[in-house]
């Protein structure tokens, strides 16, 4: 096997910041930093960058900049879009999945009054599941899913949404840089996004929220973004997260033959070197980065510490508590077994993956499996 080589395929958990939006940034840290809501002239350049950003994301979302709140990413743009729209003694439900992430679905259990919607086996819902529903406050349902990359076609849903009287939001942070965020054309009436997971900084995201929907702020203070979101502007931040979104719009079709075809790569290297895998998530409709798999016999947290040990960085759904690793929720609740969850395993390809780096992640994982699997079967010891 080749020499130890450091690849990054975990992506979807976030994305290196690209050298030219850090370079946008750091005059704000050092020499523009007044606070953008101070009168004078500190703060009046700080202001007039916040609201260029909010200008440009705008024309990127199709949106009024007024209908973007900035905040410091998507758990906080969730939470705000889930809580803010619950009106006290409104007991009409938020309709959501199990396969959200838990910023969406454990603020939703929270909330109390959750009709959960299922999935099918790749972890997309059902339109006749929504329009099966009385009344909703809220419909929110994530663009394209983070565990196993399939896409959700919001634009159906937002109609079905309409007219059991819910709004739609959408979890939008897998999509970022990757699909369309034209608001409009997806009929969605609030949007979450974060900038780490398209090249721009950890720490700042946005929600959308059309114009008209009826949303009361969750953090108080301040009369910062219209009263919905107190808190001093991280000018530095948002004006990265502003030319991020732009590079990802006007290179996104080289951006997307690119992660594609390395994605295929990865897919069909896998399915083909390997025994008894299986690809999890839809086969077409899913996220140009995104490879996901379910390997009998091979749990994913052992597999990635070998992965790593030969310079691979992936990921895996389950999450690891005090070494015992509990099933995958998404997995679980696209049907399979508990014993499968604890198997899935996740690659996700960025700009500079190249195919050298797929051909080496996946010999390296052909190996891994190997021995993850005779170590079970008592035939190796590591
Ligand atoms: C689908 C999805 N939603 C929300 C989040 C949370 O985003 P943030 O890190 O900006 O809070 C993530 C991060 O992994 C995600 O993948």
């Amino acid at each position: 096997m080749s020499p130890v080589r450091n690849i990054y395929l975990d992506h979807s958990a976030t994305t290196p910041t690209d050298p030219r939006v850090v370079e946008v940034m750091l005059p704000y840290f050092t020499q523009h930093f007044g606070n953008p809501v101070s009168v004078h002239h500190f703060g009046q350049k700080a202001e007039s960058a916040i609201e260029s950003a909010r200008e440009r994301i705008a024309h990127v979302l199709n949106c009024l900049p007024s209908e973007i709140i900035f905040t410091s990413g998507a758990s906080e743009s969730n939470n705000l879009a889930l809580r803010g729209t619950l009106r006290p003694g409104d007991h009409r439900p938020v309709l959501t999945t199990h396969v959200e992430h838990p910023a969406v679905s454990r603020t939703a259990a929270e909330l109390g009054d959750v009709g959960w919607l299922l999935v099918n086996e790749w972890g997309r819902a059902s339109l006749v599941d929504i329009r099966v529903r009385t009344a909703a406050r809220l419909v929110s349902l994530m663009y394209a899913n983070n565990e196993v990359g399939s896409i959700h076609d919001l634009a159906g849903f937002s109609e079905a949404a309409h007219e059991i009287g819910a709004y739609l939001h959408s979890d939008a942070v897998q999509a970022g840089g990757q699909l369309s965020l034209d608001v409009q054309a997806l009929g969605v009436d609030m949007l979450s996004l974060s900038a780490h997971k398209f090249y721009g900084p950890k720490g700042v995201g946005l929600l959308y929220v059309r114009e008209g929907v009826e949303l009361h702020a969750v953090q108080t203070g301040g009369s910062h973004e219209r009263g919905l979101r107190a808190g001093t502007h991280n000018t530095p931040l948002i004006v990265g997260m502003a030319l991020a979104l732009e590079l990802a719009t006007t290179e996104s079709e080289s951006r997307i033959a690119h992660l594609t075809a390395r994605r295929d790569e990865l897919i069909s290297g896998v399915l083909s070197r390997i025994p008894d895998v299986r690809l999890t998530g839809h086969p077409i409709e899913r996220l140009p980065s995104h490879a996901s798999f379910v390997i009998d016999g091979a749990e994913s947290n052992t597999l990635l510490m070998h992965l790593d040990m030969q310079g691979v960085a992936a990921s895996s759904g389950s999450a690891c508590k005090t070494g015992n690793p509990e099933p995958s929720d998404v997995l679980l609740a696209m049907g399979y077994t508990a014993a499968e969850a604890l198997t899935g395993l996740r690659l996700t390809v960025g700009l500079s993956t190249t195919q050298d780096d797929i051909d080496y992640a996946v010999d390296v994982l052909a190996h891994a499996v190997e021995k993850v699997r005779k170590v079970r079967q008592g035939v190796m010891t590591i």
